[in-house]
């Protein structure tokens, strides 16, 4: 069955292409929309996308989504550093969301280094262009792939816990694998 995807995309998102292309590119919105659909496509999911410049609009997108059991590319763009009435939205959510940006907010002013959505997030891609949201489509594809194999049937041995390591880590030495 084709999975249905929303990707949201914020305020000033509509103007890509003639905003700040040294940071966004020259790629229009138009282009950004049709490089998701047809990246849908390829990945067997059936791609809508959307923007606003309004905070009620998207919350309102984001309530649809948890409804429909939607799972979500969302670039909420300056709503990410500062609207916790999105965040809360986004923690109803029912299906995987990954957070895009275009740009790398971690490496631009102090103020973008931000997220308040990060954590109500399954991830985060960031810093590739339009390629971001080509990996975010990605990673929505496998994560639905998952939900809809279910839990492992009953009956079948529960995954076996990890080993601990033979030489336990000194204290203060880093560990490269476990908790
Ligand atoms: C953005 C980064 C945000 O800091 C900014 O407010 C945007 C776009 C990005 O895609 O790089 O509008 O989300």
């Amino acid at each position: 069955m084709i999975k249905q995807v929303l990707v949201l995309n914020g305020p000033n998102l509509g103007r890509l292409g003639i905003r700040e292309p040294e940071v966004y590119g020259s790629a229009s919105f138009a282009d950004l929309a049709e490089l998701c659909r047809s990246t849908g496509r390829k990945l067997g999911l059936s791609v809508e996308v959307r923007q606003t410049d309004d905070e009620r609009e998207m919350i309102s997108w984001v309530h649809e989504a948890a409804d429909a059991r939607l799972p979500v590319v969302l670039n909420p763009a300056a709503f990410t550093h500062y609207s916790y009435a999105l965040r809360d939205a986004l923690a109803m959510r029912t299906a995987p969301l990954v957070e895009v940006h275009i740009s790398n907010p971690a490496a631009r002013e102090e103020f973008r280094h931000t997220s308040v959505v990060a954590a109500v997030a399954d991830g985060t891609v960031a810093g590739f262009g339009l390629v971001s949201y080509q990996l975010a489509l990605q990673a929505i594809a496998e994560l639905a792939a998952e939900d809809d194999a279910g839990p492992p049937e009953p009956g079948l041995p529960e995954p076996a816990e990890p080993a601990e390591p033979a030489t336990p880590a000194l204290p203060g030495q880093a560990r490269l694998l476990g908790p």
